[in-house]
């Protein structure tokens, strides 16, 4: 029987890595595993409880708003709150930054940057759902914080993560000491460290894309698509398409079995439809620890310039091979 390490274990072992540390990353991953527990136990419950279907409002983003974004954002804001580690919170279901004023945070020395629940339009259908979030040193000193303290580049996350709510709940976070994984064991209500430093397959036979979107993709992405789905033995083509409509878990799979996830220009989002600060950035963050590669179809998505927390970008990531595969056709034909 291999011992059992939780979440909570892993965090103050790893902790002798940061000797000048005082255990705040520490304490603010705890709090932010602790949220996770609570949002699994209402997704695990959703259909019982009144919190599926809509909450009959739009969001910042034009999206309507579920019942259960809400109540996720509430766990995680709430969370933080209360951990007092995070003295800024900026969430996909807030247009302003919510600061933390409390005595005991104002001060805190991190941001946290979250998407509280991730893929939305498949929590009433009982596909895998998300959480993202990226963690940043505040740039200003003490006091209130400034919009410099969270539009900083993706260069600057100290942490960042996603939770998968899907046939098990996991927790994949890195410091920027590689991707550990986690696996919630409902029977004593602890993430156990199930994937050690998880690594991206630099090749793989995946693709992951809308190609509802096909029409008005830009020609390098109509190119590569065309690319994917010609016969190769050599290459193993055609590629199989794999598209659940949950970013997290698009790429939680495509990390696991090598593969690439693109959401480029479409004509309903001509800047992408994902948004830099909390999905791109963090999700880029830990693919790159494991081995993998995230960027615009042109740049390194870690070098973009954050000018506001809403930002959307195109993104390209996953297995390196195939995302420098699929820039080649970009630069050629885009
Ligand atoms: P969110 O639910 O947080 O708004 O994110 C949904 C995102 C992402 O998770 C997914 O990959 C993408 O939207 C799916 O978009 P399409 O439905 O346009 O393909
Ligand atoms: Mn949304
Ligand atoms: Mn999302
Ligand atoms: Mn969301």
């Amino acid at each position: 029987m291999t011992k059992v390490v939780t979440l909570g274990q892993f965090i103050i072992e790893r902790q002798s890595e940061f000797p000048y540390a005082k255990g705040e990353l520490s304490r603010l991953l705890r709090d932010i595993g602790i949220a996770a527990k609570i949002v699994n136990r209402e997704v695990n419950k959703a259909g019982l409880v009144d919190i599926l279907g809509e909450a009959g409002t739009m969001n910042v983003q034009g999206e309507h708003v579920k019942k259960l974004d809400i109540y996720a954002n509430e766990q995680f804001i709430s969370a933080l709150k209360s951990g007092g580690e995070c003295s800024m919170i900026a969430s996909e279901e807030n247009e302003d930054v919510i600061h933390v004023n409390s005595a005991v945070s104002k001060n805190a020395k991190y941001i946290v940057a979250m998407d509280p629940l991730d893929g939305s339009s498949n929590i009433d259908v009982n596909v895998p759902i998300g959480t993202i979030f990226s963690i940043y040193r505040r740039k200003t000193e003490k006091g209130m914080c400034t919009m410099e303290d969270v539009l900083q580049k993706g260069t600057e996350q100290v942490a960042a993560g996603y939770i998968i709510y899907g046939s098990s709940t996991m927790l994949v976070y890195t410091t920027g000491h590689g991707v550990n994984g986690f696996t919630l064991d409902p029977s004593i209500g602890e993430f156990c460290f199930s994937h050690p430093n998880m690594k991206f397959p630099s090749s793989g036979k995946i693709y992951s894309l809308n190609e509802g979107n096909y029409v008005h993709f830009p020609e390098g992405v109509k190119k590569y698509l065309k690319y994917c789905q010609v016969e190769d033995d050599e290459t193993s083509r055609p590629y199989t398409s794999r598209y659940i409509g949950s970013m997290v878990a698009d790429i939680h799979r495509n990390m696991i079995k090598g593969g690439i996830f693109i959401y480029p220009t479409t004509a309903s989002s001509p800047k992408g439809k994902l948004r830099l600060v909390y999905e791109c950035n963090p999700l880029a963050f830990i693919v790159e620890q494991a081995g993998g590669r995230a960027t615009n179809g042109f740049k390194r998505i870690l070098d973009v310039n954050v000018k506001e927390i809403h930002q959307r970008t195109p993104i390209f990531i996953g297995s390196t091979d195939m995302v420098e595969k699929a820039e080649e056709f970009m630069r050629q034909y885009s």
